[in-house]
């Protein structure tokens, strides 16, 4: 098969949804009809549970889960569709937020009672940065919801993204009885009781009097109502629009009864993208061009302190991969060979010799790999794109064995590199400070030195509200103001400037005062 046919088989992509509106039920949904597993139960959640939300043990046990679980690889109508899976717990949204950076789409799940709730908003803002085409899913129509109409208001309201319905409910809760779907034109009847994989009924158009046979006459008066006010109100569907990220096509059903979910993944294998072209800091590569390229966008520790090699996971956005083939590291500027490459295949791993662009593979290392590497065939330029998101929580490092100091950098570094957290090392006086997201993170980094490294911090509160990196057009004003402000200064682990904000009113102040330095929340601008 030539390279151009592999990458247009190919279809990588996320589910994101806020915690319980079921991700995880409709990724297992997806899995079994591509046939990847055989039975329900098998994918475990990689959500953190209720009563082990502090419990960092517990955390650490389910790493081992979620790298089981971290790309379910499964074919489809003669399509390699990769399922990235994002973390469930909040506290890791920054390493969602990477994982967002190496798919070409997204479904996300919405639930028809909760409506759009705040992690999803902040996993949409993170899609729109990069005009990532999204797909929605609004789950739990077994269950007494919102009006659709009102759901679809509170989307393009909350999410900022025009929507375009492509099935529509007939009824709701205990009166659901399927979905119109306005792609197929076909009506699939929900039974909630024998939750088989459902077959659609073809209808040529609403007027159908099977229509009223099959859901009674006052549900179908309702349905041809509302489906025609669907088609006055939203705008025709336009795949490209989608591929722009300007429209997002709505789906709804019920993951857990299995419905719904066929027809969804139907028209994802129609009208998601393939691979497409991606920038890097010198131009855009387009995934045929026959010299291999990818990046590093997650790497997970090896959980046994012994053996401290870790997994770097490369998406590949060009050329071919081939195993034992020698690739460039841009930017330690040295040559890498890897014989232990594996892919991953729903639920398990396998040994491969070749992968092709939009396929995430596993690459064994030894600490050198960072996220946000790039690998190619000789070329210099890096991959563009993984930001870094100013944390929520600071903490000062405070080393509390100085015997200790060089393992304590060590760790420190390669769990930066891993993504755990960010580390902020201040101009005056070197002190450091580690910056979270979410609590849990202080945790497990404090652990993870003491039996990885050897290493015994304690965490000191500091009271910051932001990072924010800065820069300026002009470098005079720009050293001014880092002379006048040096106390605030820091540079983060790429040694890019950055002023540590103590509180909201006063970053404002600062920012009326400097009108020439500009200040970023997220790394990347
Ligand atoms: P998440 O990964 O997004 O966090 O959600 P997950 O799939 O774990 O689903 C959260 C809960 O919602 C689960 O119930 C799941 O069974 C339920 N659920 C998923 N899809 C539907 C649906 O279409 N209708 C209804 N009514 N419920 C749905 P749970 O009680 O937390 O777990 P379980 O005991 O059912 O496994």
């Amino acid at each position: 098969m030539s390279l151009q046919e592999e990458i247009s088989k190919r279809r990588t992509f996320g589910i994101i949804s806020h915690p319980d509106a079921g991700k995880t039920t409709l990724t297992e949904k997806l899995l079994l009809f591509g046939g990847a597993i055989q039975k329900a139960g098998a994918v475990k959640s990689n959500k953190i549970s209720e009563h082990a939300k502090s419990d960092f043990m517990e955390i650490e046990k389910q790493r081992g889960i979620s790298v089981a679980t971290s790309v379910m690889g499964f074919n489809y109508r003669d399509i390699k569709i990769n399922l990235l899976d994002t973390p469930g717990h909040q506290d890791f949204a920054e390493d969602t937020y990477r994982t967002l950076t190496a798919v070409d789409s997204v479904i996300m799940v919405i639930d028809c009672v909760k409506g759009v709730e705040i992690q999803t908003e902040k996993l949409m803002e993170v899609c729109r940065m990069r005009d990532t085409p999204v797909i929605v899913f609004i789950n739990k129509m077994d269950r007494e919801g919102r009006d659709p109409f009102e759901l679809l208001d509170e989307i393009e309201e909350k999410l900022k993204i025009k929507v375009r319905p492509l099935s529509w409910p007939i009824g709701m809760g205990k009166r659901f009885k399927g979905v119109y779907s306005l792609y197929e034109k076909a009506l699939h009847l929900f039974e909630p009781s024998k939750r088989t994989l459902e077959e659609g009924v073809s209808i040529e158009d609403l007027s159908d009097p099977i229509l009223d046979e099959r859901i009674g006459e006052t549900d179908a008066e309702l349905i041809r109502e509302e489906v025609e006010l669907v088609d006055g109100v939203y705008p025709e569907f336009i795949n490209k629009d989608y591929l722009d990220g300007k429209i997002a096509p709505v789906f709804f059903g019920s993951a857990v009864n299995n419905f719904g979910v066929r027809e969804l993944l139907d028209c994802f294998i129609d009208i998601a993208p393939d691979p497409k072209p991606r920038e890097t800091e010198e131009r855009l590569i387009d995934p045929t061009e026959e010299k291999m390229s990818g990046f590093i966008f997650k790497i997970h520790a090896n959980m046994d302190p012994k053996h401290r090699n870790r997994i770097a996971f490369l998406r590949v956005c060009s050329g071919q991969f081939e195993r034992r083939k020698n690739y460039y590291h841009v930017r330690l500027e040295k040559s890498f060979r890897f014989s232990n490459v594996t892919a991953f295949m729903a639920q398990d791993k396998e040994v491969i010799d070749v992968a092709y662009p939009g396929d995430i593979i596993g690459l064994y290392d030894t600490g050198n790999m960072k996220i946000g590497d790039t690998l190619t065939e000789g070329e210099k330029g890096s991959y563009k794109g993984i930001p870094s998101f100013s944390p929520e929580i600071f903490k000062e490092v405070i080393n509390l064995d100085a015997m200790k100091s060089k393992q304590l950098d060590k760790g420190l570094r390669q769990l930066m590199d891993e993504g755990v957290a960010q580390l902020f090392t201040y101009d005056l006086g070197s002190r450091r400070v580690v910056g979270t997201v979410g609590a849990l993170q202080f945790e497990v980094i404090q652990y993870r030195l003491k039996h990885e490294y050897g290493a015994t911090v304690r965490f000191a509160p500091v009271n910051l509200y932001k990072a924010c990196w800065i820069e300026s057009a002009d470098s005079k004003k720009l050293k001014e103001f880092i002379a006048s402000k040096q106390r605030l200064i820091a540079k983060d682990k790429e040694g890019k400037f950055v002023f540590m904000a103590e509180n909201k009113s006063w970053m404002q102040m600062v920012e009326q005062n400097f009108p020439e330095i500009n200040f970023h929340f997220i790394s990347e601008f």
